[in-house]
């Protein structure tokens, strides 16, 4: 049987399969579906310090093999979710990894200390990239010296890896991953949702309060997949990929151009238990292609 295990250096997963934020609630709302020891990590929902409300309805808008949202980083608090945290860690021993958002560098830098601080918290995932947070503060991902600044006042501040998660709508991707490796981070994450609009016709205004709205599922994969295997060929840490993965298959084609591990997102609001079959499927498939691990073909794609 092959070994599915994702090598990322500071740590190994079981398998490369990680449920990426904002799409698998805080993790217990998935307990009903499956044990959640079965996956590689989970990544819980964006979280600022303080509660926030996020954005008016509509939130979500349907695409053709794809998902507009505009959420707005809704979410608890850090309080509430350190509470989140503790009662999950009764029920499973998946690793944690928590998405730290902020306003501004400070609230950044504070956040991540907080979730650094809780030995249920395995790592951190820094979401410099939401698209859809109308002030400025919350996307340094658009800036290469932004990002570095922020990466390495947080990396000041915290004892626990650091994945910095990168943004598709960046002029230049690969200068961003360039700046997180720089100050420090650990991995890189990426992709974050593209940018979209959805139109009302008869209203003549957008779908969204906030005009635009981020893009995401099987609609993004190729475009997802080119931006992954890019920074792949730039930087040394270890990359996770997403954007658009429905099955074994895909999570193999982000192995192939240099992932190191996977995120899945969109999948989980229409197939709650999409993430088994999709382990199965990486099983099968591997064995069916005779691969050992999954370092055979990381990185291996001939271009
Ligand atoms: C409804 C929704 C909410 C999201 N919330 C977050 C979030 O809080 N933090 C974050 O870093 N990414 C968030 N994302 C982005 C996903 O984690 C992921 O990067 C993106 O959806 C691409 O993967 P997919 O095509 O498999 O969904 C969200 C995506 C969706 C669809």
């Amino acid at each position: 049987m092959a070994d599915l295990s994702a090598n990322l250096g500071f740590c190994t997963l079981k398998n490369p399969v990680i449920t990426a934020s904002g799409t698998f609630g805080y993790g217990e709302e998935f307990l009903p579906f499956y044990d959640l020891d079965i996956l590689g990590a989970i990544v819980m929902k964006g979280i600022f310090k303080e509660p926030r409300p996020g954005n008016p309805p509509p939130r979500l808008h349907e695409t053709p093999a794809g998902l507009l949202n505009s959420i707005g980083l809704a979410g608890p608090g850090s309080g509430k979710l350190q509470e989140i945290i503790r009662r999950l860690r009764a029920k499973t021993t998946v690793p944690v990894i928590v998405n730290v958002c902020g306003e501004d560098d400070g609230e950044f830098a504070e956040v991540a200390g907080i979730f650094s601080a809780m030995d249920e918290v395995a790592m951190l995932e820094l979401n410099i990239s939401c698209p859809n947070v109308k002030k400025g503060g919350a996307c340094p991902a658009q800036d290469a010296k932004h990002t570095f600044r922020l990466v390495r006042r947080v990396k000041e501040r915290i004892r626990k890896p650091l994945i910095v998660k990168l943004s598709p709508n960046a002029a230049d991707i690969v200068a961003v991953a360039q700046a997180a490796e720089e100050a420090g981070a650990d991995a890189v994450s990426l992709v974050n949702t593209f940018l979209g609009l959805a139109v009302d016709l008869d209203k003549r205004q957008s779908v969204f309060a906030n005009t635009l709205a981020g893009l995401s599922g099987p609609a993004i994969k190729p475009l997802a997949l080119k931006l992954v295997w890019e920074v792949c060929r730039q930087v040394r840490i270890p990359v996770i990929g997403m954007g658009g993965i429905t099955s074994g298959r895909d999570v193999l084609d982000y192995i192939l151009v240099g992932a190191a591990a996977v995120q899945i997102g969109t999948v989980n609001f229409y197939e709650p238990a999409a993430a088994v079959r999709i382990i199965g499927e990486i099983q099968a498939e591997m064995d069916k292609l005779k691969i050992k691990d999954l370092s055979e073909i990381r990185g291996q794609l001939q271009a």
